[in-house]
């Protein structure tokens, strides 16, 4: 018999949007949080650039809101836009208050003394940091204030493997008689997850009143991402099989700038230095940005990504360079110190010659529909952060807007929690995993070159640049993938390697039908089969799986 766990939340995932969750709600909930690795390991704690908010007298929400409407080209829902923003300083507030460390300077008295920074697509200087380490900063503060919650379990190194919905028993579960049907009279809700305890080996079964995906992005579905390799969807890809809609899935953030050199795995270089002077240069120092757009290098990240793979391609360069030498050393020391020393590291001294940079896959701006209370379609189910759709980032996120999202949503699902949790019902028991039929994997060359091959064709296939030819090769090799891991994952023991892999794949198929359906370019999303912007086609791109039920049973209001 495998361990059963019982909590009031389970909350999967503990970047900022998770922890920052389990940090507001009421110390009278039992709650239980699970990480996939270590409780820091997620894409908060590389976040560099800051936090947006409006907080300087000069700066205004409205602006605040243009900047984000104007850089998502036209597909941001208003409505949530408005609800982030307006609850920008409250969330960096909060955060002081946990005993978050914001770089400061007295020079920005209006701004309570932050020193703001600029990034892409921000009309005005308005971002919070920490240096160029923001989001450890973050993250440390809240890891330090979870681990002193008494009501709160933290579950290291243990993977959600699938949702488990009070209507349906799973297909892998103990009591299971046929795949995926449904076998019981009880209405569909949510009520907790099955996850692999990777120390043991055994998966677990956690059950709860109230369930919160956490589970951040997957630009690990790329080749080359800044994402660390957590980032692999799982929590879109375990919604999506239960039932809850997707949206927006074509657009994919690529950033501009990682650092281009054989030992820099991952490693951003931020937009903040172009916030504070930073060229783009091509390899023989010719600055180019200012002839694709005349906001030059802080236009919207669509726009740079674009022009970069643009020039590469155009004089056959693997890099471009992004120069801020023309700055003081000590300004450049004092406001990029983990940059500067990464790079002097790598033998790269920024104060004095200029980066070489490529672009990444860095951000997932769709992903699974979450409401303005942070609900997903599934009721007792919650999405938060950047596996949630919220509507915030339309075509193209702004910078530093995806920190205040994951706080902002934190707090709204801690807030709806707390309203329904008097009469929310238990959770009805569910069967344990079943181990018994399956064996060890035989040939683990399986996972491991279908994950490469998923990988490189995502990047090849369907990146920066896209075509309906490219799209299609990418959809047969998907479903062919698809097809081979099914059969693994029901005959064999599951495992880290193999449940992400699935969730991927899932994923990439998520993102390549949106590709397929959006017959324009807009933000993120561009195919030369379609160069133009099409007005019909603003609206957001909606998937819905075959498990869907648009009746009730619905959420309580
Ligand atoms: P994450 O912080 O990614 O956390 C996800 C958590 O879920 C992790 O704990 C992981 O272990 C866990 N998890 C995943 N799958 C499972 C599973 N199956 N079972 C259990 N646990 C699971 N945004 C900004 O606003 N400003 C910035 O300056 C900024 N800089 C960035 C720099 C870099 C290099 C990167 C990669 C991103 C940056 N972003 C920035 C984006 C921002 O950091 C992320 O969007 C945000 O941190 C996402 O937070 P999250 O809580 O949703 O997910
Ligand atoms: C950066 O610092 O360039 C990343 C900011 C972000 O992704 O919002």
């Amino acid at each position: 018999m495998t361990a059963s766990h019982r909590h009031d939340v389970l909350i999967i995932g503990s970047g900022a949007a998770g922890l920052s969750l389990a940090l507001r709600l009421s110390t009278k909930l039992s709650i239980a949080v699970l990480s996939k690795r270590e409780l820091r390991e997620g894409n908060t704690l590389y976040a560099q650039g800051g936090i947006s908010a409006v907080l300087d007298a000069g700066d205004s929400v409205e602006s605040h809101v243009r900047d984000t409407l104007n850089a998502g080209a036209g597909l941001c829902d208003e409505t949530t836009v408005r609800q982030v923003v307006a609850h920008g300083p409250d969330s960096i507030r909060w955060l002081f208050q946990e005993g978050v460390e914001f770089t400061r300077d007295a020079q920005y008295k209006d701004a309570e003394g932050y020193h703001l920074t600029r990034e892409g697509g921000h009309s005005h200087r308005r971002v919070v940091h920490a240096a160029d380490a923001t989001g450890r900063a973050v993250e440390d503060t809240l890891e330090e204030q979870i681990r002193n919650r008494a009501n709160v379990d933290l579950f290291e190194h243990h993977t959600a493997v699938d949702l488990i919905d009070a209507a349906r028993i799973h297909p892998r579960a103990a009591a299971s008689v046929s795949s995926g049907t449904s076998t019981s009279s009880a209405d569909a809700r949510c009520i907790g997850a099955y996850s692999l305890n990777s120390l043991s080996g055994e998966v677990e079964t956690f059950l709860a009143r109230f369930v919160v995906i956490a589970t951040g992005g997957a630009s690990k579905v790329y080749l080359y991402t800044s994402n660390p390799d957590v980032a692999t969807g799982d929590g879109i890809a375990m919604a999506w099989r239960a039932g809850c809609r997707a949206a927006n899935m074509e657009f994919i953030q690529f950033h501009p700038t990682c650092l281009y050199h054989p030992q820099a795995k991952s490693f951003l270089v931020t937009e903040a230095l172009r916030g504070e002077g930073a060229r783009l240069l091509l390899p023989d120092g010719e600055r180019f940005m200012p002839r694709f757009d005349q906001r030059a290098e802080l236009a919207p990240r669509d726009i740079v990504a674009r022009a970069i793979d643009h020039e590469m391609k155009r004089i056959g360069s693997k890099y471009v360079l992004l120069d801020i030498s023309h700055r003081k050393p000590e300004f450049i020391r004092e406001h990029f110190p983990t940059i500067h020393a990464r790079c002097l590291e790598l033998g790269l001294d920024m104060t004095r010659e200029p980066l070489p940079v490529v672009p990444a896959a860095h951000y997932t701006c769709g992903g699974i529909i979450s409401d303005t209370r942070a609900r997903a379609d599934l009721p007792g189910l919650y999405v938060i952060g950047e596996a949630a759709y919220t509507g915030l980032h339309g075509a193209n996120r702004m910078a530093s807007n995806s920190l205040l999202e994951c706080l902002v949503f934190g707090e709204v699902a801690a807030q709806d929690i707390e309203r329904l949790a008097e009469d929310w019902p238990e959770p009805t028991d569910a069967p344990s995993w079943d181990a018994s039929r399956v064996r060890e994997p035989d040939e683990e060359v399986v996972i491991s070159h279908n994950w490469e091959e998923l990988r490189r064709f995502m990047w090849d296939y369907v990146g920066i640049v896209r075509t309906n030819k490219r799209l299609m090769r990418a959809k047969r090799r998907i479903d062919l993938l698809r097809q081979e891991i099914i059969e693994h994952y029901s005959d064999f023991r599951v495992d880290t390697d193999l449940l992400e892999l699935r969730n991927l794949v899932e994923v990439a198929d998520l993102i390549v039908q949106s590709a397929q359906r959006r017959r324009e370019s807009r933000g993120l999303h561009y195919t030369l089969d379609f160069p133009q912007r099409d007005e019909s086609q603003r609206t957001p791109t909606l998937l819905i799986p075959d498990r869907y039920r648009p009746r009730p049973p619905r959420w309580a209001d």
